[in-house]
């Protein structure tokens, strides 16, 4: 059981996946006491957009949007957003107590950025300085092919303390719709952030 609050940071960039992001935000809310800070980039905007025919023009709309669903009262968890240009917001600094950040979706941009430590926007930011921080930072990037860059930007990442969790599916649970890969992704990093769910069901062998 979750015995504290959780206060992450999470970034939605523009990557392919943007139902990675959603369900990943709609999950920490109903199951996360806690509050976490939340930066979108304009391409995650856009990308959210196409991929979920969705109008939505700004940040705050894209939150009102996602959580759209879920009733007031049934919210444990709290986001504040900040703009991804604001590099003086409360996830730049290392003094902030978070417990870790998600990049989810992750683009390769902003994989690469952060792999080389270059900081130029407030997700970029954030994330280094979680990796200064010895925090948890979790990037969920999707492309396909990888170049070589993109594979030697995720061995930089992971050996500067990042983790990698590729949005890969598995196939084993039978989804059924793609909700059902949205959830998979988003229990994955819940478990990764030790947050209990039951957003997929425990592997338990199959042993003949
Ligand atoms: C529809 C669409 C899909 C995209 N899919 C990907 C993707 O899967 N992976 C990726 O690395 N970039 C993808 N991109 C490109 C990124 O959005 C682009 O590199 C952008 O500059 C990333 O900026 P950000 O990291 O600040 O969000 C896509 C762009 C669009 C418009």
């Amino acid at each position: 059981m979750q015995t504290k609050p959780v206060q992450l940071i999470i970034a939605v960039s523009g990557a392919s996946g943007a139902l990675y992001g959603a369900h990943f935000l709609r999950s920490l809310c109903v199951l996360a006491q806690g509050s976490s800070s939340l930066i979108v980039s304009g391409a995650g905007l856009r990308v959210y957009c196409d991929e979920l025919s969705s109008t939505v023009k700004t940040p705050d709309k894209y939150l009102e949007e996602v959580l759209k669903d879920i009733p007031i009262k049934d919210r444990k968890h709290s986001f504040t957003l900040h703009d991804a240009s604001d590099i003086g917001a409360k996830p730049a600094s290392g003094s902030a107590q978070y417990d870790g950040m998600a990049i989810v979706p992750c683009s390769m941009k902003t994989l690469a950025s952060i792999a080389h430590g270059l900081t130029s926007n407030l997700i970029e930011r954030a994330a280094d300085v979680c990796l200064k921080e010895r925090r948890r930072l979790v990037v969920v990037p999707r492309e396909t092919p990888y170049n070589l860059n993109h594979l030697k930007n995720m061995t930089a990442l992971t050996q500067a303390g990042g983790i990698v969790l590729p949005a890969s599916p598995g196939f084993y649970q039978m989804p059924q719709t793609i909700d059902d890969l949205g959830r998979f992704i988003a229990g994955r990093l819940l478990s990764l952030f030790h947050i209990p769910h039951n957003l997929f069901r425990p592997w338990e062998g199959d042993s003949l």
